[in-house]
């Protein structure tokens, strides 16, 4: 049978702007989702973070329903704009005292909080008067805005999770546009790339000062193992370079200390510059840390179009495999792979699974319930993975399905349901999946990962 160490962290993570709601409460400013959502033709349906899972003020019984799942850990994010409405200068206390409630609830509910800092909700203020994430001071503001928090529950949260997935704030904020802030510019999210990398390492020593020593400090990456769809030069050739921007740009300078150097030589030749650095920064970004989160959905299979430049690659979905309603390739071998390969090439201290999960079209049936074998099965199949990986020597220490609800999925809206509890958006009305209750009872012993 399969089991795993009496101090895993099991929990569900979720993220601020994608359950809180009350966006106009309490003194909380304006963030650059509250704007992207205000722009016509951005988000699906026009939907908004405006009330989500009105997290904000159902927070208790959120934090209850965890607790009958018998969920030991949460990974929850704090709204930059309700800490500093304008993202510098004057702090809300309002915004503060929320966290520090809901910390104390986790807490009393013996649920070890992991607080991330920053999941995407940069305050509009600092997009609109320094360029946001294209400027180094932001990465300064996140420095000034980081000790402001964990001054506050520093004494209470001992796990820090500076950014979340740079690379999609990244690339889809800069160079897709497909999130906020919605600009196309590769030269500006290259740059983008390394001020968030930098604002990760100025974060660290604030953390360990402020939390003291017990703290554990880790960056949230979303990572995919990266395959050539056919044998051919080109295409090992594109996997490297899809490899490069994926995982190792992020990856590299946090671990070994420098960008890759495959990935230096080719910007130039893909017409993009190399980004300004300064002396300092690679070490500052390579502060040591102690574990590094990992977002793992699925992997990426690339095809180089021929006679096209490097960037120009088709992404191929297997014919026979399943699909989620995003619709992402249901995968789990793709997690013990690439659990493997962090541990052998990066010699990382701690490894947690930040967020892995599946959306499906999830409805109430008749009896009142809602039933979701495919997740249920999705779960045990990548739990399985992560104990193999665990069983071939990689330190992982935790595992958070995303998500605790069902919440609005950024461009996407309301559109796809990941929660393993369901959300009855016109009532707020809970509804705990089978799949909730599956976890439940994997984690109390009445259910085995493997098949009956
Ligand atoms: C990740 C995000 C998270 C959620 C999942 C489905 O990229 O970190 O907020 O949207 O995808």
């Amino acid at each position: 049978m399969t089991s795993f160490p009496e101090d895993f962290r099991w929990g569900t993570a979720t993220a601020s702007y994608q359950i809180e709601g009350a966006v106009h409460e309490d003194g909380r400013g304006e963030s650059i989702w509250d704007r992207f959502c205000a722009t016509p033709g951005k988000v699906q349906n026009n939907d908004t973070g405006d009330v989500a899972c009105d997290h904000y003020h159902r927070y208790r019984e959120d934090v209850r329903l965890m607790q009958e799942l018998g969920l030991n850990a949460y990974r929850l994010s704090i709204a930059w704009p309700r800490i500093l409405p304008h993202g510098r200068g004057q702090v809300n206390a309002a915004g503060l005292d929320f966290y520090e409630r809901l910390i104390d609830t986790l807490l009393a509910a013996k649920i070890e909080p992991f607080v991330t800092l920053y999941h995407w909700d940069l305050p509009q203020t600092l997009q609109d008067e320094v360029g946001g994430w294209g400027s180094r001071e932001t990465a300064y503001a996140f420095a000034e805005y980081t000790d402001i928090v964990s001054r506050r529950l520093g004494d209470r949260v001992q796990n820090w999770i500076t950014l979340n997935e740079p690379y999609v704030s990244t690339f889809i904020g800069h160079e897709t546009g497909r999130h906020a802030p919605g600009l196309r510019d590769p030269n500006l999210a290259w740059q983008v790339s390394h001020h968030l990398l930098l604002a990760h390492g100025l974060a660290v020593p604030i953390l360990r000062t402020n939390s003291g020593p017990q703290t554990h400090v880790g960056i949230t990456l979303s990572l995919s193992p990266t395959e050539p769809a056919t044998d051919t030069p080109e295409d090992r050739l594109v996997a490297q370079y899809v490899d490069g921007k994926l995982n190792r740009w992020f990856l590299d300078p946090v671990f070994r200390g420098s960008y890759p150097a495959d990935m230096l030589n080719l910007l130039p030749t893909l017409g993009v510059s190399v980004p300004k650095m300064e002396t300092g920064d690679a070490e500052i970004i390579a502060r040591p840390i102690e574990f590094l989160g990992v977002n793992y959905y699925y992997r990426t299979i690339v095809h180089q179009k021929p006679g096209e430049p490097i960037g120009n690659y088709e992404q191929i979905k297997p014919q026979d495999a399943e699909y989620t309603t995003m619709p992402w390739e249901v995968y789990p071998e793709g997690l013990r792979r690439l659990l493997v390969r962090l541990h052998t090439d990066y010699a990382i201290p701690e490894i947690y699974v930040t967020e892995n999960g599946a959306a499906f079209a999830d409805e109430v049936s008749e009896d009142g319930k809602v039933h979701d074998p495919r997740r249920v099965n999705y779960l045990r199949e990548h739990f399985l993975k992560a104990h193999q990986a665990m069983t071939e020597g990689v330190p992982l220490k935790g595992y958070f399905v995303w998500s605790l609800l069902d919440n609005f999925e950024w461009a996407l809206g309301y559109s796809q349901r990941f929660g393993i509890v369901y959300v009855d958006y016109p009532s707020q009305q809970r509804i705990v999946k089978d799949s909730g209750w599956w976890y439940k009872d994997m984690l109390t012993g009445k259910e085995t990962l493997e098949r009956a």
